[in-house]
């Protein structure tokens, strides 16, 4: 069965959905969803994640409705979500919807007669990211379990970080915040975020020579970007570094998110 919607990562079937990005990427199969039409709908700022679903969608040979800023459209007249959604999804067959407040996405699924994608709401979720960064570990050490996973940065109101938290039930997790400035223990993966200033977030920190002196050779570090000053550039090129490639994991397992549910229809 495939999802309806996806609002939490646990309406994901993690594994299909690896397996089928797998099959993306290596060009197993083809797919071809050339008379589906997706509403992008951001009520707040985003790159990566409007543009890969766009791209993911044209690759499919689907087309994009994209209001990527609502202060455009007649949520800048007062009209409320639930009105929205419908009228979206009058137009399109699914939407993807970054939304200000937790619970807002379950709140848009509720009216709505076509799939909602949650692309972020407020400090709650954010399950597509989440996919795409299953994937990058499960690509590293083929497997999500037994794996010591470090997370540095806005526990509170970091969503990617919620998401991927739930995601990973048999690993040993560290959390630390911005204030802790401890060395970060031995692990495999270390998951880096930015402070969430706009969610009332305070503190700061910065990766540096003492923290990437322990990270063991065989670990990743990874950030679902946008950085600020957590990760200094020049760590770009270190082999440890897997962030750029979780960019392009997040436009694969957003082909594989929209082919499941678009495999859906009668
Ligand atoms: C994240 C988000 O919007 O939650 N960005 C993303 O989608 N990759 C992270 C963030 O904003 O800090």
């Amino acid at each position: 069965m495939a999802m309806k919607h996806l609002i939490s990562i646990d309406d994901a079937q993690i594994n299909l959905l690896l397996n089928r990005a797998s099959l993306i990427e290596n060009k197993k199969i083809y797919l071809d969803h050339s008379r589906k039409i997706l509403c992008n709908l951001f009520y707040e700022p985003s790159t990566r994640t409007s543009s890969s679903f766009a791209s993911a969608m044209y690759k499919l040979g689907g087309k994009v409705i994209s209001i990527n800023d609502v202060n455009y459209s007649s949520v800048a007249k007062g009209e409320n979500l639930e009105d929205t959604i419908r009228t979206m999804g009058t137009f399109c067959d699914a939407i993807v919807l970054r939304s200000r407040t937790a619970g807002e996405a379950a709140r848009a699924a509720f009216v709505s007669e076509v799939p909602v994608i949650n692309a972020g709401d407020g400090n709650g979720e954010h399950p597509t990211q989440t996919l795409a960064d299953l994937y990058t570990i499960h690509k590293e050490f083929e497997r999500l379990d037994n794996l010591t996973v470090t997370f540095v940065g806005d526990i509170e109101n970091g969503r990617t970080v919620h998401s991927l938290d739930k995601a990973l039930p048999d690993c040993e997790k560290h959390f630390i915040d911005t204030f802790d400035k401890s060395i970060w223990p031995a692990s495999d993966v270390y998951y880096l975020t930015r402070v969430q200033k706009e969610r009332g977030s305070e503190g700061s920190y910065r990766m540096r020579k003492e923290h990437i002196q322990h990270i063991p050779e065989n670990a990743i570090v990874m950030h679902p970007f946008p950085r600020n000053e957590e990760i200094p550039t020049w760590f770009d090129n270190d082999p440890r570094a897997r962030y750029f490639q979780q960019m392009r994991n997040g436009l694969i397992m957003r082909m594989a998110v929209l082919a499941d549910i678009f495999s859906n229809e009668k």
